[in-house]
This record gives structure tokens, C-alpha cells and sequence, in this order.
């Protein structure tokens, strides 16, 4: 943003890495039909937040707060074709927890999911 100072945060490099491949891995598993996915970042005066966009089959209201714990996986016809463990999500919020972040997730089924996560300054 013209005329922000661009802050840093304090993060494992790596790890959050390993986040940002699970969610666009994810935005790209789950969305047969769309080549678009839109990654996007932001900050404000205490955090930054990254959010990772698709256009895909999206996630059923009542599954949306489980899919971030061990081993959930959303069951239906449409998600058998997908193969998976349901760790990814797991692991992913794991780490931003030990950031000190949060992740969450807004999604319509049919029609897409946006992936939040955000990073604390200090
Ligand atoms: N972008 C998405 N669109 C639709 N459903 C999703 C999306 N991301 C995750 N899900 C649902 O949440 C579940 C958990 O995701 P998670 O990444 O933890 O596991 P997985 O993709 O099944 O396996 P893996 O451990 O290989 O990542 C998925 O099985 C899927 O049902
Ligand atoms: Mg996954």
C-alpha cells in the first residue's frame, strides 16, 4: 500500500510457509472446475492477515468450525473423489496458534472458501 510502512512480523519462516501450501494446496484440491485462486495479504496496526481465495465446491456451514481438527474430513459424494488424511487444516492451525494468530474460514457450498489467518506484530 503506497505510503505504508511495511512492518515485520516475528515468525517461523518455514512453518508458515508450510500453511500458505496447505491452504492453496487445498484451494486447489477442492476447486475441479476453476483455475483461479486468489491469495492476498494485508496489515493493520497489530496483525497481518493472509487469506487464501477459491472458487471450488466449498464447505457446508455445519462442517466449517471441525475441519480445523485432526482428522476431519467433510463427507459427501463430491469429497470422497478427493484423497486426504485431514491433517493439513490441523497442523495449519497448530501453527498459527503458536503465533499467537487465528484462522478461520468463510465458505458457501457451491460456490467457493476464503481461508483467513492472521500474524500478531510482536
Ligand atoms: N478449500 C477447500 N474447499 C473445500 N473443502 C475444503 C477446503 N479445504 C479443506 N476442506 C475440507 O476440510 C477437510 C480437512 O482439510 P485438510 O487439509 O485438513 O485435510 P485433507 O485435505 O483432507 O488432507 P491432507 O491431510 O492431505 O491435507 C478436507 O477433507 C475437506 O473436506
Ligand atoms: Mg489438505
Amino acid at each position: 500500500v503506497k505510503g505504508q510502512v511495511m512492518k515485520k512480523v516475528q515468525a517461523d519462516r518455514y512453518r508458515i510457509g508450510q500453511v500458505l501450501i496447505n491452504l492453496i494446496s487445498n484451494a486447489i484440491k477442492y476447486s475441479p472446475n476453476s483455475d483461479r485462486i486468489v491469495v492476498q495479504s494485508k496489515q493493520d496496526t497489530e496483525k497481518v492477515t493472509v487469506s487464501v481465495t477459491d472458487f471450488g465446491i466449498g464447505i457446508p456451514k455445519k462442517a466449517q468450525d471441525k475441519i480445523f481438527e485432526r482428522f476431519f474430513r467433510v463427507e459427501g459424494k463430491e469429497e470422497k473423489t478427493y484423497p486426504g488424511f485431514g491433517i493439513g487444516l490441523y497442523v495449519s492451525s497448530e501453527i498459527v496458534k503458536r503465533h499467537n494468530g487465528k484462522i478461520w474460514v468463510e465458505s458457501e457450498k457451491g460456490k467457493g472458501s476464503t481461508f483467513y489467518f492472521t500474524i500478531p506484530f510482536k
